[in-house]
């Protein structure tokens, strides 16, 4: 199988670039920069991609890779900071910018030269997303420039007898135009990639990687019922079969109904489905709690706790499995990106864990990727197109200290606004209630009323990382407005969300 190595140099979008590259349908992954030569001639890849990363090329402890990977006769391509290393360890320089105006973060005007691989059938000129303040001044022997912007002389290198190319932009990402573009010619163009790559190659790989994995231990999967742990049920069940036992934890901060609904999805298939109602345990722990940080401890600790004692139930489970996905990874935070929220199922994680180990096989992909590779696995479609659900629950859109008493109110508001929504055909890729702490006054049937304000939050998105808010018609949340004030007692006002994310999350806490 062709394979493309991604070798990562601390950048924050390795798992954009190897996104993209799926997208292209060529198999890839990514290793650290520092992966020993023979590990990397064993992989066997047919083109390799440097990613960028927040050294400085020149500088004594900059990440480098092994000089031996330039004689493998193998194409690269270096984005950013892999382009300035390339060009620096193949003997050219690299220098900081002389002034703040010779920097270039953001949107940059790029002019390319159409009879480079890369830019193969692109028009001459647009927008590339740059982010860089160092810069190849010189290039190495062989190397030519191959596009410029008004500041950067060497915005692309080229030497296309070795098959090294590195663009100063990210290609990677959404706001450089025809980037995806760039990295299919690099993957065509010049490594000759035959593709064909599928999902379903994923799957297949997926299956014999954990069979290998677990050989014959037991599997404990944490089914919430959403679209992740969904996915990675199947593919678990399809790897180790009746090894795997599904436990789905009622925290009573589940929305109207869902936990019936979970139990009547999963229960009659050969999963060896358990479902544990542990609301009293879960609302004891948060009893009280209103910052959001440690609401998503306790909820990530709780459920370790309730797999723990189903665990010794069940006798020598080995494995922990969880259908944690990449955008739940980076927001938790890694070495160098920074904590944005703890979701509950990585950052959340107690530190002690009386798990052999704890297995994730969805870590890399995105929202997208995962319903793909349900509908690969035969799941149903309304299953895969479930809109996501946060592991916490309404613990999260609870704003303040969670009683039993407003998750009811919440719950009851949720679901009108959720059922007005769908009866009014508006197309949204998440949407919920949530219940603020304010309260403020108003009146009903000649009286004084002091109740809680509630916000209705609709996004549409395709990856979730980045999210609009939904243009829902007025009369749509007029309708909703004027049910939940009638229809749920302790609600006396509704606001709707207009803001997008960045710089605002999808959820509010
Ligand atoms: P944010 O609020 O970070 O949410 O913009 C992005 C997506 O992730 C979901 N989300 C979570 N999912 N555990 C989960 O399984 C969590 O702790 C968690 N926090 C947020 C959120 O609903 C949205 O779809």
């Amino acid at each position: 199988m062709e394979k493309v190595l991604i070798l990562d140099f601390g950048g924050q979008y390795q798992q954009l670039i190897a996104r993209r590259v799926r997208e292209c349908a060529v198999y890839c992954e990514v290793k650290p920069c520092t992966a020993p030569i023979a590990e990397i001639r064993a992989f066997d890849p047919i083109g390799i991609i440097f990613t960028g990363g927040p050294g400085s090329a020149y500088a004594e402890d900059a990440p480098r890779c092994d000089p031996a990977v330039f004689e493998l006769g193998v194409p690269i391509l270096g984005i950013c900071y892999g382009c300035q290393l390339m060009a620096w360890q193949l003997g050219g320089s690299v220098a900081p910018a002389e002034s703040a105006a010779a920097r270039e973060y953001g949107k940059t005007q790029t002019f390319y030269d159409s009879s480079c691989s890369l830019f193969k059938g692109l028009p001459a000129e647009g927008v590339s997303w740059m982010s860089h303040g160092d810069s190849v001044s010189s290039l190495p022997g062989g190397f030519v420039a191959a596009a410029h912007s008004a500041v950067c002389p060497n915005a692309a290198v080229a030497d296309p007898t070795r098959g090294f190319y590195g663009v100063q932009f990210h290609p990677e990402v959404n706001h450089t135009e025809h980037g995806t573009q760039m990295i299919r010619n690099f993957l065509y163009e010049v490594c000759h990639a035959s593709g064909g790559w599928t999902m379903g190659d994923y799957k297949a790989i997926a299956v014999r990687s954990l069979r290998e994995k677990i050989g014959s231990g037991r599997v404990l999967l944490a089914l919430s019922g959403g679209v992740d742990s969904a996915v990675c049920a199947a593919l678990l069940s399809e790897a180790v079969g009746s090894q795997l036992t599904c436990v789905f934890v009622d925290h009573g901060l589940m929305r109207l109904h869902e936990g019936d609904e979970v139990e009547q999805a999963f229960a009659g298939r050969a999963l060896n489905f358990i479902r544990v109602n542990a609301e009293t345990r879960f609302l004891l722990k948060l009893a009280g709690e209103s910052d959001p940080e440690h609401k998503r401890h306790i909820i990530g600790e709780e459920f370790i706790r309730v797999f723990e004692d189903e665990a010794k139930k069940i006798g020598a489970v080995d494995y922990l499995a969880q259908g944690t996905i990449y955008p739940d990874v980076i927001e938790s935070g890694t070495g160098k990106a920074a904590v944005i929220k703890s979701h509950h199922n990585v950052g959340g994680l107690p530190d002690c864990v009386d798990f052999k180990e704890i297995i994730e096989p969805l870590r890399m992909l995105f929202k997208d990727e995962v319903r793909q590779l349900g509908r690969e696995l035969g799941l149903p479609e309304k299953i895969v197109s479930r809109q996501p659900f946060p592991g916490p629950g309404l613990a999260i859109r609870i704003i303040g200290d969670i009683t039993k008493e407003k998750a009811d109110t919440l719950r009851l508001a949720d679901h009108i606004f959720r059922e007005e929504l769908e009866n009014s055909g508006v197309k949204a890729d998440q949407y919920f209630a949530v219940l603020t702490n304010t309260r403020s006054v108003g009146v009903m049937g000649d009286g004084r009323t002091y109740d809680y304000t509630l916000a209705l939050r609709a996004v549409t998105t395709d990856d979730f990382m980045t999210a609009d808010w939904a243009r829902i018609p007025f009369d749509v949340l007029e309708r909703v407005s004027v049910r939940i004030v009638n229809e749920v007692s302790g609600i006396n006002r509704v606001v709707y969300d207009i803001t997008s994310k960045p710089p605002s999350t999808v959820e509010w806490e």
